[in-house]
């Protein structure tokens, strides 16, 4: 089964939006398996966006997720990861389609209130890298019959 790493970022944490994005997640059908609070140090934003580091709005992007707590989120489902980069929409809020998080939510790329993992491969790095082993939850889901045939 297929693991993805959501997060959101500091303005979605200030501007109350938690419930709402946890929300989606959970309505579609994903299974939550790991979530905290946290305020992440300047060294673990680095490693997290290590691929953006050559990028001009680099130190602006480690500035805004480290400015204030985020919400981290380990989701487990079949299809998972592609399906919630669909859920959270564009980078660009402004590109992203309304009824996705950014899309509904958020006006610019700079604020777009959520992280997605990319690839199943960095879904399984990105847990590694936010979450404890024993931060994390297996469990079974009363409800999977009524999802799965
Ligand atoms: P994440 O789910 O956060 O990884 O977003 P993404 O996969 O849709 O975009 P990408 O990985 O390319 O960029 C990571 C994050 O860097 C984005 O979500 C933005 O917060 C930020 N970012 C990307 N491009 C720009 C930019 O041109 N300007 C600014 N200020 N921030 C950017
Ligand atoms: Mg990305």
């Amino acid at each position: 089964v297929d693991q993805t790493y959501i997060m959101i970022k500091p303005d979605g944490v200030q501007r109350g939006l938690v419930g709402e994005i946890i929300s989606r997640f959970e309505r579609k059908g994903f299974k939550l398996t790991g979530l905290k609070l946290f305020q992440c140090p300047k060294e673990l934003a680095e490693e997290h966006y290590k691929d953006l580091q050559s990028k001009p709005f680099f130190p602006k992007l480690i500035d805004y997720i480290t400015s204030g707590p985020v919400v981290c989120m380990a989701w487990e489902g079949v299809g998972v990861v592609a399906s919630a980069r669909k859920l959270i929409g564009a980078t660009n809020p402004l590109n992203a389609e309304p009824g996705t998080i950014r899309g509904d939510l958020a006006v610019q790329t700079g604020r777009n209130v959520v992280h997605g993992s990319d690839s199943p491969d960095n879904g399984k790095r990105e847990i590694g890298l936010w979450f404890k082993e024993g931060e994390l939850c297996a469990w079974a889901a009363v409800q999977e019959p009524w999802l799965v045939e």
